[in-house]
């Protein structure tokens, strides 16, 4: 009979997953020692059967464990190789139904859903840029009092000019590159996180995801980015929307616009339809000519409009959130009464 002793010493001797296989075939497989034994129990005497067969079964349950000890430990050594190589943690077991797009993704993919039936082109850039795409490409000056309102977070990392790299604080800082890498006519969105150094609260969020709207072309107007902002944010609302323009200041725009929406809301206690109250919800613009000029176009002989969002603002608006920190603090109660 196989000696428990020697097989344990055999696996002990095992040191990759082909031997340990080897090991199994021999000892539990089914043409193999412990089977052939299993068998020979058939011409015992009803005794010997009794014992030899409870001696067996003994053996068979201690080597099977001992064996698929073994075989987790090989396991566990080739995950931890696998996470080393690849740090993405491919154990971890979630249930498909137990998981959902956050609400950000959610109008983030929705609103590049509507603009790729558009033909716009979608490029989401570097959250690190140099100071001149941010500011300067885009015609604000380094000294502009705007650098101010957009209080920039400095890296300690240096641009081929010697200038300390920062990280987007608004994602108009592709205008240019965009404009240069695709030239015109050009329609472009650029989603995609931008940082401000900011004191949090419910509507201010030290990163928070933007999406940039570039359009250029010959005789683009005013009325042809009404047209569109109007469509587009009913679409992304899931409401009809009105919109109102505003005058607005920004540097990479003239004129520049500041865009409210207002739309009909339910009224429980008169239980009728209303308007909303006129909410602010975007910036927008005739591109400037100095952007145009900067990036390489003759401004006398092409146009264009642009516009940045808040992708938490409409978020916010469409699911009704009043604070927009619940997004980004990865509170399972929050994101599961939207799942
Ligand atoms: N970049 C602006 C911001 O972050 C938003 C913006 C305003 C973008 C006007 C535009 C625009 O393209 O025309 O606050």
């Amino acid at each position: 009979m196989i000696e428990l002793k020697h097989a344990l010493w055999e696996l002990e001797k095992v040191s990759d997953a082909a031997q340990l296989e080897n090991f199994f075939q021999i000892y539990l497989g089914k043409k193999w020692l412990l089977n052939e034994e299993f068998k020979l129990l058939v011409a015992l005497s009803p005794e010997d059967k009794k014992d030899k067969g409870a001696k067996l079964s003994d053996l068979k349950t201690q080597l099977t464990a001992a064996y698929e000890q073994k075989q987790n430990h090989f396991m566990m050594g080739q995950i931890n190789q696998q996470l080393e190589k690849d740090p993405v943690d491919i154990s971890l077991d979630i249930a498909r139904e137990e998981w959902s797009y956050s609400l950000l993704a959610e109008v983030r993919r929705d609103a590049e859903d509507i603009c790729k039936s558009m033909w716009f082109i979608i490029e989401y850039g570097t959250d690190v840029v140099t100071k001149f795409e941010n500011f300067e490409s885009v015609n604000i000056p380094l000294t502009h009092p705007a650098t101010e309102m957009h209080d920039t977070i400095y890296l300690n990392d240096k641009d081929a000019s010697g200038e300390n790299l920062i990280l987007r604080t608004h994602t108009s800082s592709m205008q240019n590159f965009l404009i240069k890498k695709y030239g015109l006519p050009l329609k472009a969105v650029v989603p995609g996180r931008t940082y401000r150094f900011e004191n949090m609260d419910a509507s201010h969020d030290t990163m928070f995801y933007q999406m940039e709207w570039i359009v250029i072309d010959k005789d683009i107007s005013v009325a042809h980015f009404k047209e569109m902002i109007t469509k587009l944010l009913s679409a992304l609302l899931h409401k009809n929307v009105e919109t109102r323009m505003r005058p607005g200041y920004f540097p990479f725009v003239e004129p520049g616009f500041e865009i409210d929406v207002r739309y009909e809301v339910y009224n429980k206690e008169t239980e009728k339809k209303e308007l909303s109250n006129w909410m602010e919800i975007l910036g927008a613009g005739m591109i400037h000519p100095n952007v145009l000029k900067e990036a390489g176009v003759d401004s006398t002989q092409r146009s264009g409009f642009a516009f940045g969002v808040g992708i938490s603002r409409l978020a916010a608006v469409r699911y009704g959130i009043k604070d927009i920190r619940y997004f980004t603090n990865g509170d399972l109660r929050f994101a599961k009464s939207f799942a």
